[in-house]
């Protein structure tokens, strides 16, 4: 399993790539195990002062797997919501290069990124209501702070897929791309990063996080009971197995 994420450290930056690109790297309980023992090793690494996140060539992720997602026991401690708490308590900067699709926490760790980089043809999504679920991630908390409850209502209403441009727009990435030069230019900020005096960045990223760090980590668990209910109700239900069945869901009849 742990090869489907590949964790390598070159030039003081930590990569993590998420590889499974037969199922568009959806993300299962192991591979979230693996990118939280990937975080945690960065963070007690001396030597390590960036950590970097990324896909595979054409593919962020397609988000959490849905198989994984239909199987969840009722209460289970769920490995994505340990990744994400590690994600958005890590000392160290973190950079994301997207590239081709980011769906749910696809987009969702984005927030806990600090610098977010995209190739033009990356796809963002954020469909948990479409899926019968709620927002996870913090993100009904930091989205409408972001840009207005507006845009963070159709977002996460409509759950449709938005452009990087867009994602720039909205202040969710932070430059765009093409395609070709995504991952050289991300690479290029790790690096400079990794250069930076590291005490210097980590008071600096602690203190940009501080004033909203207890109202995230409050979002977070708000947002985890609704999720769990909304999982094991009949709305996800549908959606999910009208993924399987790759057929339109039906919610007529809720
Ligand atoms: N969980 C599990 N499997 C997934 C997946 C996911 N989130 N996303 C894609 N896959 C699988 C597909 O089932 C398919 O598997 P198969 O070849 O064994 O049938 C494979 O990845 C390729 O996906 P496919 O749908 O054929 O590719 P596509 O290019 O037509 O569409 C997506 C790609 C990502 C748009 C589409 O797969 C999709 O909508 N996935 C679900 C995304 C989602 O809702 N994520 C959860 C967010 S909370």
């Amino acid at each position: 399993m742990a090869d489907q994420v590949s964790v390598e450290v070159a030039n003081r930056v930590l990569s993590i790539r998420m590889e499974r690109p037969e199922k568009k790297n959806a993300l299962t309980r192991a591979m979230y195990v693996a990118m939280t023992d990937a975080i945690r090793q960065a963070e007690a690494s001396a030597p390590v002062r960036a950590i970097f996140i990324t896909g595979t060539a054409d593919c962020f992720t397609a988000g959490n797997d849905l198989l994984d997602f239909a199987s969840a026991a009722p209460g289970e401690t769920s490995p994505a919501i340990a990744f994400l708490q590690t994600l958005a308590a890590a000392q160290k900067p973190v950079v994301a290069a997207v590239n081709g699709i980011a769906i749910g926490i696809g987009t969702t760790m984005l927030l806990h990124c600090d610098l977010v980089y995209a190739a033009s043809s990356a796809r963002f999504q954020l469909p948990f209501v479409n899926l019968g679920l709620c927002p996870e991630a913090a993100s009904s908390f930091i989205l409408p702070g972001l840009m207005g409850h507006h845009r963070a209502a159709e977002l996460l209403f409509l759950g449709g897929p938005f452009s990087a441009d867009v994602a720039r727009d909205l202040g969710i990435v932070n430059q765009v791309y093409a395609d070709g030069e995504l991952l050289a230019a991300a690479t290029a900020k790790a690096n400079q990063l990794a250069e930076q005096p590291p005490t210097a960045l980590r008071v600096t990223k602690a203190l940009l996080k501080q004033t909203l760090a207890d109202a995230t980590a409050e979002a977070m668990e708000r947002e985890t009971k609704q999720f769990s209910m909304l999982l094991q109700g009949p709305e996800a239900r549908e959606a999910m197995t009208a993924f399987m069945q790759r057929r339109k869901p039906d919610f007529s009849n809720f």
